[in-house]
């Protein structure tokens, strides 16, 4: 990220303003039954014992081969972790787990329709179900160790079994988030260069059916005009032997699992003995350039970390009910759904629809019926059950002994109401942070043995040292009240390796900042640059701003910028685009898209056409809250789009200094334009806090 040109505000010179919270602590119920109540574990992952003090996590799995080294960081920043050793990641979710608990529940699937009945699969089921697909996969398909797959499925039971298949074949998968359109997830499916799409015929959101495999043909499509071949796709359905979708099958290419999966009833298939550092998925994720980013990650420092972290901050039991609501397609749920309760033998609950359907109890009704009793969602979550349901959870008969939030930052009332209201004041909170490319936490507290901060994730996780920098690499003091960015000293197990087929991005994006020496062999000159803002208080509580880059955080999810705008200029009309965040009570942040037309174009639609396009290129997820048409954008003299500007006319605050633009005539009637028509239709946001400010000061600036 460049920091030239106008407008350089160093993250370091941000003073940050808020004020601290008071502190909560862990009930004595909670503590006396927690795994880490006992603070020599703090010493174990001191810094003199790393990177051994790792070694403890990967002892939670079962290994073919043990490992020789612990950390191999030969060549910097690739890296690798318990190098020698063995193992498969299925065997170590699945078939471990059977002598002891073959009949012990593994995953309850909740259907959204209150009329099907959930599903309870117990270890001894998942076993057979993963197993039969891994002989189709390899029989019919002839995928092997090595091979990509991409996934394009939503919350049903049959995609972790599809993860564990490709996971015991060594084959690397994929998976898109079924909200994102055909064109993003065929986008991926070249990337990643997979020649089979697995998929669903549809699925139940807000009580309607989705027909989701009218989106494999678009994939298909989309990865062929990239050059990409898709020999086969593999349709589960949602109901076996109808069909959901009005897309027809297309002879030779698309299959029905449920008819192929007859040929394989009662098969078995050697889990595969992969080296710990083989990859075990991609997981793509925006960033601040137009090209998603595929994340790496492997197979033995991976599962060492999430399962590792779901038994320390997650405390998770033998005899809990877990429920994550997060959806698999996101990192969430693929580490705190599949990987790492399976890992430890859980019960895992999943949920497949709406968390408000068909009305504001149904969360706390799921929670009820199957004795969930630790709970685990995003902000945006909290935000919407708290607006549609405030009394809602009081009226039913759950007990929480902990909670978690994850994905962006928490805002402190939100807090005290997940605590009190759904927490019912008897259940901890775990702030996480962390992110797609780090695998698991990075930052949280641990919950046996530190107090709560609302608004601050906490100290770094067990074997992990954050620190905050400034623009010129000089450590910003705990206390001092300045942001900076936060970065992690040090290499940890659930990294990613690399971005997916882009080494040098992946020097650049993450490394290269902060590298001291860029020749060094030494860990400790390669600070990892996590992107976020963040300050660190005198106890050593890190509170997360947000992201410096370009990307927007909607709901927990991150839209970069440049995805947002290039969607946009495939509208003929559209000359220019520009994405803006607009803080929104519910998602945290929204979208505004800025457009100026073409000479001679005709406005007319223009607003529709563009929403459409995002919706086609990105998915639902991203449709902009609005779409403003300007006649132009107000620029840099270097001819740099200032989204700083338009951002604060959205959010109606201060855009400060504009004189240095080439064209600040212009800023004035977009704001006139902008915040009348918000006036007119009672839009306009609530009065920001301090921090908010500073982000949408600091957006876009380069
Ligand atoms: O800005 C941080 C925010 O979400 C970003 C990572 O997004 P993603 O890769 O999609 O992963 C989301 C789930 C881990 C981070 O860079 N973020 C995540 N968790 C928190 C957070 N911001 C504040 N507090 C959190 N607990």
């Amino acid at each position: 990220m460049s920091k030239s040109g106008d407008n350089v505000v160093s993250e370091a010179q941000i003073a940050v303003h808020w004020r601290e919270e008071e502190v909560f602590s862990p009930s004595a119920k909670f503590i006396g039954q927690a795994y880490a109540s006992d603070p020599a574990i703090l010493e174990r992952f001191r810094e003199e014992n790393f990177p051994e003090c790792f070694r403890e996590y990967a002892d939670l799995l079962t290994w073919d081969q043990y490992w020789h080294t612990t950390l191999d960081s030969s060549n910097p920043p690739f890296w690798k972790w318990f190098v020698g050793g063995r193992l498969n990641a299925s065997y170590n979710c699945v078939d471990r787990h059977l002598a002891s608990s073959r009949d012990k529940v593994a995953i309850h699937w909740v259907p959204e329709p209150e009329s099907e009945s959930t599903q309870a699969i117990t270890y001894q089921e998942l076993h057979r179900r993963v197993n039969e697909f891994a002989a189709l996969l390899r029989d019919d398909c002839g995928l092997k160790a090595g091979d990509r797959v991409t996934l394009h499925m939503p919350m049903v039971p049959e995609l972790p079994v599809t993860m564990l298949a490709c996971a015991r074949l060594g084959v690397i998968h994929s998976e898109v988030f079924a909200g994102f359109s055909g064109g993003a997830c065929g986008g991926r499916i070249a990337d990643s260069g997979s020649t089979v799409l697995i998929t669903m015929d549809g699925y139940y959101r807000n009580g309607e059916i989705i027909d989701h495999k009218m989106k494999a043909d678009e994939a298909v499509i989309t990865a062929e005009a990239e050059g990409q071949e898709v020999a086969k796709v593999l349709v589960w359905r949602r109901h076996a032997g109808q069909f959901a979708s009005q897309s027809p099958m297309v002879d030779g290419r698309d299959f029905f699992v449920d008819e192929v999966l007859k040929d394989y009833r009662g098969q078995l298939v050697d889990p595969v003995s992969m080296r710990a550092e083989d990859p075990l998925f991609i997981m793509y994720t925006s960033g601040s350039t137009g090209k998603p980013k595929g994340a790496q990650h492997s197979t033995g420092g991976y599962l060492a970390y999430v399962a590792g972290t779901s038994k320390y901050y997650q405390d998770i039991h033998p005899e809990d009910t877990y429920w994550c609501m997060a959806d698999i397609g996101w990192i969430t749920g693929h580490s705190y759904i599949v990987y790492g309760p399976l890992a430890l033998g859980a019960t895992s609950v999943m949920y497949e629809g709406l968390p408000t359907y068909p009305d504001p109890g149904r969360v706390w009704r799921i929670a009820e019926r199957l004795g969930v009793n630790i709970f685990h969602t995003a902000p945006t979550t909290i935000r919407m059950l708290r607006k549609v349901g405030p009394d809602e959870p009081a009226k039913y008969d759950y007990h929480f002994k902990h909670m978690t939030t994850v994905g962006e930052p928490i805002e402190p009332a939100v807090w005290r109401w997940y605590y009190e209201t759904v927490g019912k004041n008897e259940a901890v909170i775990v702030d996480t942070w962390w992110q797609t490319e780090t695998g698991g936490f990075m930052g949280a507290t641990l919950p046996g043995l530190m107090a709560m901060k609302p608004g601050s994730c906490g100290p770094g996780v067990l074997g992990v040292y954050p620190a905050i920098f400034d623009e010129n690499g000089e450590e910003v003091d705990s206390g001092s009240g300045r942001a900076g960015n936060i970065c992690i000293r040090n290499p940890w197990p659930g990294a990613l390796q690399t971005i997916y087929g882009q080494p040098e991005r992946f020097v650049s994006v993450y490394y290269e900042k902060y590298c001291r020496d860029k020749d060094s062999k030494d860990w400790h000159d390669w600070p990892y640059f996590a992107g976020d803002g963040a300050v660190k208080t005198a106890d050593g509580y890190f509170r997360i701003l947000g992201r410096v880059d370009d990307v927007i955080n909607v709901a927990g999810h991150r839209l970069g910028t440049k995805e947002l705008e290039s969607a946009c200029l495939t509208v003929p009309e559209v000359a220019e685009a520009a994405a803006v965040p607009v803080v929104d009570d519910v998602r945290g942040r929204a979208v505004e898209m800025y457009v100026s037309l073409k000479p001679g174009s005709d406005p007319d639609g223009v607003e529709a056409k563009v929403a459409k396009a995002i919706e086609r290129e990105i998915g639902k997820i991203a449709r902009p809250k609005k779409v403003w048409i300007v006649a132009d954008m107000p620029k840099t003299r270097s001819g740099k789009i200032m989204r700083r500007v338009i951002a604060s006319i959205s959010n109606f605050s201060d855009y400060g200094d504009i004189t240095t633009l080439a064209n600040p005539e212009v800023v004035d009637s977009i704001r006139h334009h902008v915040q009348s028509e918000k006036m007119a239709s009672h839009d306009v946001p609530r009065e920001l806090t301090f921090d908010e400010i500073e982000e949408i000061n600091s957006f876009g600036k380069e």
